[in-house]
């Protein structure tokens, strides 16, 4: 893909891998457009990166999705890459009472029914484009599901799955898909977490987002560093290790949830 005369859409890019991609996208010379909910990240957003279009949106809302397709092609009619980043992951004991049905699937409604929307409200625009670009980020959780976060895990898997799908339905056409499969990440995904992750297991977002700007500009339609290739393989040849080793933390979990339901 060449990025240096593309135009960028990027779902979430007010922090962590969204806001880096911005860094690094605006850095290739690419115009870009974000979005997220809060507006006053967005702000802060447009302050570092004057250059920055900055739209609040939630994709979580179709009505949003629908107005975001509106204003961006209007004001941007050469957009030619959706980045379909934006995501939240909750640690949750199903056995934990306090969700009413439409919160307790949330990671659904924002990971991958956002995903699937966007790529469907902005598919039209993009096929009319010489060269476009469908990216949707996963996560190495696709490959081993993650105990403490059952419902991220199932939006993840989703993600993949349907990111594979739509790739085969666009094969003959100028609209390439691509799947950016990231492993643990430093970010404020894991801010309200009451069992922090293990910073040994985690990677700095700057390196992360090199990895997505070369598979990128190489035509690799599945982006993922080292470590979530190692978890692919395992995951092929040891099914259920990997989901057997993350399951350990749940315990752990479980006791500290409990503690701060109670207070
Ligand atoms: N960090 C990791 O370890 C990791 C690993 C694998 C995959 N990922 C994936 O990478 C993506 C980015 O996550 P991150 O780690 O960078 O998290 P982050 O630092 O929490 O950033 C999430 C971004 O998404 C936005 N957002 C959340 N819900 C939204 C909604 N309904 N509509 C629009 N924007 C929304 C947030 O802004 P507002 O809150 O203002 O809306 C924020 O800009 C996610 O899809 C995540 O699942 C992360």
């Amino acid at each position: 893909m060449d990025l240096k005369h593309s135009t960028v859409l990027i779902t979430g890019g007010t922090s962590g891998i969204g806001l880096e991609m911005v860094k690094q996208f605006t850095e290739q010379g690419a115009k870009v457009i974000v979005t997220g909910r809060n507006p006053d990240s967005l702000a802060e957003t447009g302050k570092r990166f004057p250059k920055v279009h900055t739209l609040q949106s939630d994709v979580s809302k179709p009505k949003d999705i629908e107005q975001l397709y509106k204003d961006v092609t209007q004001q941007f009619p050469d957009l030619n890459i959706i980045i379909n980043n934006a995501g939240l992951m909750r640690l949750m004991d199903l056995q934990d009472t306090t969700f009413d049905l439409e919160n307790v699937s949330l990671e659904v409604a924002t990971n991958l029914t956002g995903t699937i929307q966007m790529a469907y409200q902005f598919l039209p625009h993009l096929l009319t484009k010489k060269s476009a670009a469908i990216v949707n980020i996963s996560s190495g959780i696709a490959f081993m599901a993650y105990s403490c976060a059952p419902v991220y895990s199932a939006s993840k898997a989703g993600v993949r799955a349907f990111t594979q799908a739509l790739r085969l339905q666009l094969e003959d056409t100028n609209v390439k898909v691509f799947d950016v499969i990231p492993p643990g990440v430093n970010t404020n995904l894991q801010n309200d977490w009451v069992l922090p992750p293990n910073p040994s297991m985690m990677m700095d977002a700057d390196k992360m987002v090199n990895i997505v700007i070369k598979g990128l500009l190489n035509d690799k339609p599945e982006i993922k560093p080292f470590l979530v290739g190692v978890i692919k393989t395992v995951s092929r040849i040891l099914p259920g290790l990997l989901i057997r080793f993350g399951h350990k933390e749940f315990n752990k979990f479980k006791q500290l949830n409990k503690g701060k339901r109670i207070q």
